[in-house]
């Protein structure tokens, strides 16, 4: 770990715990946000990106360049939020809601005579997950001759993501995890390009929603809710506890009972199991057991 010039045994996160207090106010002053609701260990990895970014040593010398200088502030804002993804992430996951969760959740909505299966992609970033799942939800459909509709509103607080999300073109790269039968009947490809069809694309209403926004339980597009299935995977790490447990409330609140949260397999640590059940050992699907309070 590097060490602070002159001070012996201090350490880079010696420092860094001191100095991120006043990060958190010159952030509030230069970019109006509050990232004090990060974790602090991301905080600290953000940072020392940054200081390496800028060849800045110590973490007071960061301090100092950050104050005053708006640039830099966007810059270290962007570096918090990561929107990394990918088409069938975690495919353990995916496995058991293609086999057990999406078949069940067919049956029962076929046999209650409900109108349509609803879906939330919370953090939806440029659309991988929403087109995964319209994928599996499409060809089960299909195979069970099926009339039932699906909708899935895809939300994110990256604007960038969610213009390439609504296109839906992907690169070979992008579309690796996607099995050829899957890409022969979901996506028009050409020029080495991948763009999903149609049909999925009119099935998703892609929207900004931020999962902190304490006024509201679920994206206003969404009207009231009650949904079937919620993603809400690989976003809950980069938050402190207290926040973590906030967006996991706001989540499950907006279940329908007997619904399914999804989370990153990372993640499952996270997930108290006093309102939600996990379905499969070591997957990161869970079943709502109990209504959850959220305070908004
Ligand atoms: C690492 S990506 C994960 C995307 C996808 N869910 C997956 O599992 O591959 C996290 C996404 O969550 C979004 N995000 C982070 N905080 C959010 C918040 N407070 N409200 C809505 N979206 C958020 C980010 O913009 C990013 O697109």
């Amino acid at each position: 770990m590097l060490k602070k010039p002159g001070e012996g045994e201090n350490t880079i996160g010696d420092s860094m715990n001191r100095e991120l207090h006043r990060i958190v106010k010159t952030m509030r002053v230069l970019q109006g946000c509050d990232i004090s609701c990060y974790d602090e260990p991301f905080l600290s990895a953000s940072l020392e990106k940054r200081m390496a970014a800028t060849s800045l040593a110590t973490v007071t010398d960061y301090c100092d360049y950050l104050s005053g200088n708006a640039d830099e502030a966007e810059q270290f804002f962007r570096s918090l939020n990561i929107t990394y993804s990918e088409f069938f992430r975690n495919p353990l996951t995916f496995a058991v809601l293609e086999q057990q969760v999406l078949p069940r959740l067919i049956e029962e909505k076929q046999d209650s005579c409900t109108a349509e299966l609803r879906v939330w992609s919370a953090g939806c970033a440029a659309g991988q997950e929403s087109y995964s799942v319209a994928i599996l939800l499409d060809e089960l459909l299909v195979a069970r001759k099926s009339s039932l509709s699906f909708r899935i509103f895809a939300t994110d607080i990256s604007g960038d993501s969610l213009v390439t999300a609504g296109r839906g073109v992907y690169d070979t790269v992008a579309v690796q995890n996607v099995r050829l039968k899957h890409l022969q009947s979901c996506f028009e490809t050409g020029h080495g390009s991948y763009t999903v069809s149609r049909r999925l694309i009119d099935r998703i209403e892609f929207s900004s929603y931020d999962l902190l926004d304490e006024r509201s339980t679920s994206p206003p597009g969404s009207i009231y809710g009650d949904f079937d299935l919620v993603f809400c995977s690989n976003l809950l790490f980069y938050y402190k506890p207290e926040v973590r447990q906030f967006i996991i409330n706001k989540v499950c609140h907006s279940l329908s009972y007997g619904g399914y949260m999804v989370t990153g397999e990372a993640e499952r640590g996270i997930v108290d199991t006093i309102n939600l059940e996990e379905i499969f050992p070591m997957s990161a699907v869970y079943r709502k057991i109990k209504e959850c309070q959220v305070m908004v």
